[in-house]
């Protein structure tokens, strides 16, 4: 397989395992609301398996020869935030709006790396691929977080 690819799929794992990683820990830190977490966490685990088992091949099709790059920087920006994250809530109390907001920009960033221009022309390439299915889902997570944090009064609706 193409190195760069490869090395733009390891980063979309890491990406999504990173972030289970930090739902993990909200499970455990705001345990009154567990079932939220627990959901998100699974879905997380579940999109990393997306990435690293059959749908690999899809992959390998789907992202001929494009300028990885960028995607990778921001790929590299949401794993400094997401560590960062982690460093401070190990540090800090965190309420559960704290960590809605933080789960709301990590969501948002997955969204814009799989929605970015070289992921774009994929979709144009083929509408069910692997890269649809990851847009889609992380675009539920965020409805999801923002629909929790409408319910509890944190986000106005404009
Ligand atoms: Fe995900
Ligand atoms: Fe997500």
């Amino acid at each position: 397989m193409d190195q760069e690819l490869q090395h733009f799929i390891n980063g979309c794992i890491a990406v999504e395992e990173t972030t289970a990683s930090i739902y993990k820990i909200f499970m455990n830190l705001i345990p009154e609301e567990r079932p939220f977490w627990l959901d998100l966490y699974k879905d997380e685990l579940e999109h990393s398996f997306w990435l690293t088992s059959g749908s690999r091949s899809e992959v390998i099709e789907l992202l001929p020869s494009m300028k990885l790059l960028p995607s990778m920087d921001h790929i590299t920006n949401t794993l400094v935030f997401i560590e960062g994250k982690i460093t401070q809530i190990k540090k800090n109390p965190v309420t559960f709006e704290s960590a809605l907001r933080t789960a709301l920009e990590i969501e948002e960033s997955m969204v814009e790396i799989f929605t970015n221009e070289i992921t774009a022309n994929l979709l144009a390439t083929d509408h069910k691929s692997l890269n649809d299915k990851l847009i889609a889902a992380e675009r539920i997570h965020v409805t999801k977080i923002e629909d929790m944090m409408i319910c509890r009064g944190f986000l106005q609706l404009s």
